[in-house]
């Protein structure tokens, strides 16, 4: 080869060479600047969003107003009270740029310009084993004295739905220990039931029954929005040491904001939830979806929404389904929820629209009766007009039939009643109403039960085929 052959070769070999190093400097300089742009796109998610805090303008009545906050509905909220001193308040909605928030404890304290910090998502509540025995608050820390609550797991307060097509199937009857429901009214595990009743007819003694004597594993008692008083008589004599034990109290009285009502009713249902997913057959029994509903219509009225059903707002309508929709059967593997709603609602007031929209969207419901608790019978469920939807899926034929004849006797008598006070009816007329009047105070023994007194779901379904036969 020439001379001139030679240094082509090298000068092109030296090319080549260059291009090279060139294209790896290249891919090594994108591959730091890929590894640093990982690095700040890893640490800018772990950071939260900037904070925008803004201050107080207005407060009216219980609604807080707030300029400046960048917060979207549903977030958390501190409102400083002093230098020191945080409370905390929950968007509740918006006009323009100004935020409308509730304060989920007292707002004593507050003034104007005080700071508003977002403090990011909705809130969320302590779950865990360690709950069972524990009397807890709408933010779900203890207000028993049995020290800190050692909880290591958070649930989201708003929960999450079940895809209604996982959901298992209601198959199987939960004992509830009340002869009259187990045997005529039999609750499924995972439906939901409405306890409509006037006030003082016996629905805490009732609810205090079936927590103490019910097969499930776990009871969630949620006391929204009654008298202060009514708690701790409740958790002492209606639960008792007996029921207490596999039970967790979240109670939110009436003299409590009516956000921390809702929350109370949004927590008990969180950890009712959580308890499901852990397989447990759970039983929520919420004291009153009236008193939740009305903290609902305060919340949307004092922001501005208006009244359009008897003086409620349509939203409550809404909420009411979403909260009822969180109990109910979990999917597989997952265990259950019953719930006992209790609704109140005066005689016969068909007009109460609570009650209607409740009666609506449960799976049954028990109806307490003024009449039978006037005359003493306990506990006063009026059999004709309560109902389980979910009853013919959870029993066998048996035990429906026998139901069938029990109400039917119980049904003629009781419709022929009058007659029969004022003497009108004579005895040898209707053969079947003679036997069904032969029979009537054996029924009604049966439909009794004292509240100490315990009847598991197979006695009282053979106590019911023996009253029968009389
Ligand atoms: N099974 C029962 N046996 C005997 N008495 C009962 C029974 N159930 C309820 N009672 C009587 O009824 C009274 C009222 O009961 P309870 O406090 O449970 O009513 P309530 O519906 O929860 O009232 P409120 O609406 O005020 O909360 C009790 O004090 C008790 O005397
Ligand atoms: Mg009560």
């Amino acid at each position: 080869m020439s001379n001139h052959g030679l240094l082509l070769l090298f000068g092109i070999s030296w090319a080549e060479s260059g291009k090279k190093t060139m294209r790896r400097d290249r891919g090594a300089v994108a591959a730091q600047w890929a590894a640093k742009l990982r690095e700040h796109t890893a640490r800018l998610t772990g950071q939260r969003a900037l904070q925008v805090e803004g201050k107080l303008v207005r407060m009216v009545g219980l609604t807080l107003e707030a300029v400046g906050v960048r917060a979207a509905v549903g977030d958390r909220c501190a409102v400083s009270v002093g230098s020191q001193r945080f409370i905390e308040a929950e968007v509740v909605g918006f006009a323009g740029d100004r935020l409308y928030l509730m304060p989920t404890g007292r707002p004593d304290g507050l003034q104007p310009g005080a700071r508003v910090i977002p403090q990011g998502q909705g809130a969320d509540v302590p779950v865990g084993v360690e709950l069972l025995g524990r009397v807890l608050d709408g933010s779900g820390r203890p207000i028993d004295d049995l020290g800190p609550l050692r909880a290591s797991t958070r649930a989201s307060l708003a929960g999450f739905s079940v895809n209604p097509l996982a959901r298992q199937p209601i198959d199987e009857p939960l004992d509830v220990g009340v002869r009259a429901i187990n045997s005529l009214l039999t609750v499924g595990k995972g439906q939901r039931v409405g306890l409509f009743a006037p006030a003082g007819v016996g629905k805490s003694v009732l609810l205090g029954m079936i927590a103490r004597y019910t097969g499930a594993d776990v009871i969630v008692v949620g006391l929204v929005g009654e008298r202060g008083r009514e708690v701790k008589e409740f958790i002492e004599h209606n639960l008792g040491q007996e029921g207490m034990a596999r039970s967790v109290v979240v109670a939110t009285p009436a003299d409590l904001p009516p956000l921390m009502r809702v929350h109370g009713a949004a927590t008990a249902t969180a950890i009712a939830e959580y308890f499901r997913d852990q397989g447990k057959d759970v039983l929520l029994l919420m004291d009153s979806l009236t008193r939740y509903c009305q903290a609902q219509r305060e919340i949307a009225l004092t922001i501005g929404e208006p009244p359009a059903t008897r003086g409620f707002p349509p939203s409550v309508f809404a909420r009411l389904p979403q909260l009822v929709e969180r109990a109910g059967p979990g999917s597989h593997g997952h265990g259950s929820i019953t719930a006992i709603y209790t609704v109140l609602c005066e005689g016969e007031d068909a007009d109460d629209p609570i009650a209607e929209a409740a009666r609506a969207i449960l799976d049954g419901h028990i109806v307490l009766s003024r009449r039978l608790a006037e005359s003493g019978h306990f506990p006063a469920i009026d059999i004709e007009a309560s109902i389980s939807r979910v009853m013919h899926q959870v029993t066998a034929e048996p035990q429906l039939q026998a139901a069938r004849n029990f109400r039917q006797s119980f049904h003629l008598v009781e419709s022929n009643r009058d007659l029969v006070n004022v003497g009108a009816y004579r005895s040898g007329t209707n053969p079947e109403l003679d036997r069904a009047l032969s029979r009537h105070p054996l029924l009604q023994a049966f439909l009794r039960q004292g509240m100490h007194e315990d009847v598991p779901l197979q006695l009282s379904v053979e106590q019911l085929q023996a009253c029968l036969q009389v």
